[in-house]
């Protein structure tokens, strides 16, 4: 007997050993998913989610139409990250604290962790993933963070990048320290705020050269 066909069920012809673990697999991944996305354990219980319903709307992302499933209580970050697969923003502490997940929302940061994603219906959102351009040239300010290396692990990055690019919209020519206020929402756990700035600086030069 073929391990496709082993019936581990006499009574049930068709259920395979192989069937029965990818039936598992799938179940355990739908629960592993949704417990986190609209954070309900495994047990059921849920943090005052029930009767929430989802409802189709349009964002538009990096210039896209984006027709995406959302929950009333949905924040934009999970709904970038978990349905739209936009993961370059990242989620830190997912409270408004840390500037992991920022993102502009017509060309002004914001924490994209503490906005309902329903919210921001008709307005212009960007993305780490929509600041190079069409041909794959990278933004000024994502060249001179290459260029002078300033992170260390980087999980903060696309959100200091982010919160750059939305202050030198403003100003454009700031002194060092107008850029560290312009960014102090931001915050990083490996501290090199110093070579952050270098950076950040240097993005703020290619951009008045470019
Ligand atoms: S993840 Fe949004 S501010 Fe920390
Ligand atoms: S470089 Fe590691 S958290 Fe900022």
């Amino acid at each position: 007997m073929s391990h496709e066909t082993m019936s581990e069920n006499p009574g049930q012809p068709g259920f395979s050993r192989r069937n029965f673990i990818k039936g598992v697999i799938a179940a355990g991944a739908t629960v592993s998913a949704s417990a986190y996305l609209f954070r309900t354990n495994i047990m059921g219980q849920s943090d005052g989610m029930a009767g929430a319903v989802e409802r189709l709307i349009t964002l538009d992302i990096n210039g896209q139409q984006r027709r995406v499933d959302v929950m009333k209580n949905e924040t934009l970050a999970m709904t970038l990250r978990y349905k739209l697969g936009l993961t370059g923003t990242k989620l830190g502490c997912d409270r408004s604290e840390c500037g992991a997940c920022t993102v502009l929302i017509d060309d002004v940061p914001h924490y994209s962790c503490s906005i309902l994603t329903h919210t921001v219906r008709g307005r212009k959102i960007q993305t780490i993933e929509g600041l190079e351009a069409a041909d794959g040239t990278l933004h000024p300010v994502q060249q001179a963070v290459v260029d002078e290396q300033g992170f260390q692990c980087a999980f903060c990055m696309s959100g200091f990048i982010m919160s750059a690019v939305g202050f030198l919209k403003t100003n454009p020519s700031p002194t060092r320290a107008e850029l560290a206020h312009g960014i102090s929402g931001n915050l990083c756990r490996c501290a090199d705020y110093h070579k952050i700035l270098n950076s950040l600086m240097r993005g703020a030069e290619n951009m008045r050269n470019a």
